[in-house]
């Protein structure tokens, strides 16, 4: 059967500035949370590799922008570094950062790949961290300032931005899990950074509507994990619902939408963890919503009702009200431990036409992490990734029949160009289409998943 996309579909890659450019402390940058937190806890960090030098974007961008052409790309995002453009959080514009960001741009524009720009990767600068993050109104005002400030230097190249990429995650990992800095364990915390960074996207919005940029659009990228209830049983709807009201509407409905879901807030309220707002803030995210979003898929979530209380001196969390549920013979991605479910894909399209007004949006990730593919090398030296063109594949054609029905998707960005640093997981899975050779220069080899990505978006789809 031959799957045809759209005319003009986008097809390209995504990655982050922290995750690709290295040169971390040259030319006036300075800390993110993430180098301080290397700094302070090494063994954190997957093989002990931290983000000082990750994959050299900074010093290879040129080849890296050919191989992108090489690999089909019409389009790309990456992230400008706040640390790097603004070193301080707020104050000084670094000329160096600014030269660097603009020859990339233009490089881009030169070999027909569209930038897409997104601002923020989880990169809290280290000075506005000290500054309580986004728990502070102040950081707040600088983020809205650090956003304005790359419109207006690069709004006149760059037509498609985004605000944040996966803000949940920040939230999750940084203020609830544990598992990214500042390591802080506390629901009412995590609400305020949660709200703080709605907020701080809508000054964004607003910021880039008033300067009108010809052809302009501005988005957010969530990773719009669907929960998936065990069964039909009232308890696991429930238990679903839940889950859902706070991974994926916590975010997606204010900022489609303008409002907070009523029962998303009744169950913070009910934990005691509203975070501190006034009106004129609500109103800014009222009238500030999205022209375009960015949908990353992964994994599933599947969810059940709680088999036992929760113990009654833990710590709040949102786990106190389902329980994570593993289907029997669910297929996996063994290296990073995340279920294959190519039907959310689809699944997410008809939600977000049914009930999002049919929003425009694109995939901005998927993608599959494999450790050990030197394994797959073949005696021509290239890595055969045909599992990853399965994965491509079998995501695409749940893609393509939403589109058939009538969902508004305009392209697919896989996770990843080239393979990168991935936080606390640094090097462990790679994602590239280009195998990066860390014991070799950062040397660039296309694997075969690259090859076949150049065709996929030469023929606008593909065969099967
Ligand atoms: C996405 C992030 O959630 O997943 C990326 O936007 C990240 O920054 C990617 O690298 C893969 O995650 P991981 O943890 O497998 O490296």
């Amino acid at each position: 059967m031959t799957y045809k996309f759209p005319e003009n579909f986008w097809w390209g890659s995504a990655a982050s500035g922290p995750q690709t450019e290295g040169a971390a402390d040259v030319d006036g940058r300075k800390p993110s949370i993430w180098d301080h937190w290397y700094d302070i806890e090494p063994g954190r960090f997957f093989n002990d590799v931290g983000p000082t030098n990750t994959s050299n974007f900074y010093y290879q961008y040129k080849e890296d922008i050919a191989l992108m052409k090489q690999t089909g790309h019409n389009s790309f995002r990456t992230s400008i570094q706040w640390s790097r453009l603004i070193p301080d959080g707020i104050g000084e514009v670094n000329p160096k950062a600014v030269d660097f960001y603009n020859r990339v741009i233009d490089e881009m524009l030169a070999n027909n790949v569209e930038p897409f720009m997104n601002l923020y990767h989880f990169d809290m600068p280290m000075s506005m961290q000290e500054n309580g993050g986004f728990e502070s109104r102040e950081v707040v005002d600088a983020y809205a300032t650090f956003a304005k400030t790359c419109f207006e230097l690069f709004g006149d190249r760059v037509k498609h931005w985004f605000t944040f990429n996966e803000p949940i995650v920040p939230v999750e990992a940084g203020y609830l899990y544990d598992m990214h800095y500042p390591n802080v364990v506390d629901f009412k915390r995590a609400t305020q950074v949660a709200y703080h960074t709605t907020l701080a996207h809508a000054l964004a919005v607003k910021e880039f509507h008033a300067l009108e940029i010809p052809e302009g659009q501005i988005g957010i990228i969530l990773n719009l994990t669907p929960s998936y209830p065990r069964s039909q049983n009232p308890a696991d709807l429930k238990a679903a619902h839940i889950a859902d009201l706070i991974f994926n509407r916590s975010f997606l409905d204010p900022v489609t939408k303008g409002e907070f879901p009523a029962d998303l807030v009744e169950i913070i309220r009910e934990h005691d963890a509203l975070p501190e707002y006034t009106e004129e803030d609500l109103a800014i995210i009222k009238n500030n919503i999205i022209d375009i979003l960015g949908v990353n898929y992964y994994q599933p979530r599947r969810v059940k009702a709680k088999e036992y209380a929760a113990h009654p001196d833990a710590p709040f969390m949102p786990e106190h009200l389902f329980d994570n549920y593993e289907m029997p013979y669910r297929k996996m991605n063994p290296y990073r431990g995340w279920e294959i479910f190519e039907r959310a894909i689809y699944d997410i399209a008809i939600n977000l036409r049914d009930n999002y007004d049919n929003i425009p949006f694109f995939i901005s990730e998927n993608g599959m992490g494999v450790e050990g593919e030197s394994r797959y090398r073949n005696a021509d030296g290239m890595i055969e990734d045909t599992y990853r063109i399965d994965f491509i594949k079998s995501h695409l054609k749940w893609l393509h029949k939403a589109i058939e029905e009538g969902s508004n998707c305009h392209g697919y960005h896989l996770w990843t160009f080239m393979d990168c640093w991935s936080w606390a997981n640094a090097y462990k899975n790679r994602y590239g289409l280009v195998e990066v050779d860390l014991d070799n220069d950062f040397k660039r080899t296309v694997k075969a998943s690259g090859h076949w990505y150049k065709e996929l978006s030469e023929n606008n789809g593909f065969e099967d």
